[in-house]
């Protein structure tokens, strides 16, 4: 931690990156839909992690969390639906292949509705619109399973979208905050902004102006602490 090519230690709950890639080494791959900043998985292994300590993400996509976490000599295992690489392992979030009690971090940012097209498995939970009920319980299985997974007094964060679509707004991240505080007790809630987003182009500005709604500025990064087992 601390070297030139290190991102910025954050100590506010906004944060904000001009880019998804910190280095001169890619993290994850930043044209995957919905890639997450790595600085962001950079800085939280920072505050809860140490050298050493075993990372699971179990949405983990084009794989940022793996590098990230390689990079600074965490253990980790990245799971998703349909792997990207050849380090992913296929699994659903919803049962993982591991034991109770055995990560010392979880990273998870999943997907907040059926707006990106990951793919078309049909366990993918981003293919299940957020307006649909049946979005949050199966969010409400991937929060069990993480608190079944996770050592006790261990934290874990999730980042996560909200939709507005066609005049209806969905609080995505307001809602899943309902369902982890019940499993889990609540450390902090952090804004992350969105930049380079499909909808960052003269058009949607244009619409977000004549149809009166808001395009999306920010993402929810909700950190949580496991008091216990259930
Ligand atoms: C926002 S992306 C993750 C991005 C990733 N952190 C990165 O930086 O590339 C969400 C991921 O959740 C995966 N996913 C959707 N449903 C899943 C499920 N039931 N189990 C595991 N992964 C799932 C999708 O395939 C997609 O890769």
């Amino acid at each position: 931690m601390g070297n030139s090519k290190s991102p910025k230690f954050e100590t506010t709950t906004l944060w904000d990156y001009p880019t998804q890639n910190y280095g001169d080494k890619p993290h994850g791959y930043n044209k995957y839909s919905g890639v997450t900043p790595a600085f962001v998985i950079w800085n939280l292994i920072q505050r809860y992690t140490k050298e050493g300590d075993l990372v699971i993400d179990p949405m983990c996509g084009s794989g940022t969390t793996i590098d990230v976490c390689v990079e600074e000599k965490r253990k980790v295992i990245g799971f998703d639906i349909v792997p990207f690489r050849n380090d992913i392992i296929q699994a659903d979030a919803r049962h993982l292949p591991l034991k109770n009690d055995i990560a010392d971090f979880v990273f998870v940012d999943s997907p907040y509705s059926d707006n990106i097209k990951y793919n078309n498995h049909p366990n993918n939970i981003g293919n299940i619109s957020c307006e649909n009920p049946t979005f949050f319980s199966e969010l409400e299985k991937v929060t069990q399973e993480i608190q079944r997974i996770l050592k006790p007094q261990k934290y874990m964060a999730w980042l996560i979208g909200d939709q507005s679509k066609r005049k209806v707004f969905t609080p995505v991240g307001y809602r899943l905050y309902e369902i982890l505080t019940k499993y889990f007790m609540p450390i902090d809630w952090l804004c992350v902004v969105r930049r380079n987003q499909s909808s960052n182009t003269g058009i949607w500005h244009y619409r977000a102006k004549k149809y009166n709604f808001f395009l999306r500025g920010f993402k929810h990064l909700l950190v949580m602490k496991k008091i216990k087992k259930l």
